[in-house]
């Protein structure tokens, strides 16, 4: 398909969304490229992802810089030389500072594993157990200053399994691996 909206994905971690996503790429279900994976963590495993299928990772450690508008900036630079028009997190453990609100208003996009008013921050599924529900699930939002916060784009309920994180995070995994891809599919529509 022609006009294929250009996408950075920002992980720290294992990297299973962002290999969903390129997939959803790749065979057609999303029409979009990801040319960028950015991740703040030298030893995420979702660099390893992106080597496999010969997408760009950039590592840019937070310790290098002075500032965050600095380490946000650097960012910024290869975003705006790769074309980027959309910024995709997936399991990126920092919040967004002004550099890249600015450059990239509402067009920064955030998967969280709960359904977000509840449970907003680190270990969404870990809160969700110990407080004891029995439906927790997944949503997908627009990024705002705030954690968690911004605009709600789609969502969907999860029951918990067992009481336990590890069988809830895989009944979660499933349900992000194609919530994610239909909602920036919808959203690039728009
Ligand atoms: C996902 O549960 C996502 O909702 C949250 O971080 C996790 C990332 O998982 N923001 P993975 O690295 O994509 O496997």
């Amino acid at each position: 398909m022609n006009n294929k909206v250009k996408i950075a994905v920002f992980a720290s971690g294992s990297g299973s969304n962002f290999s969903a996503l390129a997939e959803a790429c790749k065979n057609g279900e999303l029409n979009a490229e990801i040319v960028l994976l950015v991740t703040n963590k030298p030893d995420a495993y979702a660099i390893e992802r992106a080597k496999k299928v010969g997408i760009s990772a950039l590592v840019v450690p937070p310790k290098s810089f002075e500032s965050k508008d600095a380490y946000e900036q650097a960012i910024l630079s290869a975003l705006q030389e790769s074309e980027v028009e959309w910024i995709v997190l997936a399991g990126y453990m920092r919040l967004i500072g002004p550099v890249l609100l600015s450059a990239y208003p509402s067009k920064i996009i955030n998967i969280h594993p709960s359904l977000l008013p509840s449970f907003p921050g680190k270990d969404a599924i870990g809160q969700a157990i110990a407080h004891g529900v029995k439906v927790t699930g997944v949503t997908v939002h627009l990024v705002d200053a705030g954690m968690d916060t911004g605009p709600i784009i789609a969502q969907h309920a999860v029951d918990v399994v067992d009481g336990d994180v590890e069988k809830t995070t895989e009944a979660i995994h499933a349900v992000e691996h194609y919530l994610y891809k239909d909602a920036l599919s919808e959203l690039f529509s728009r």
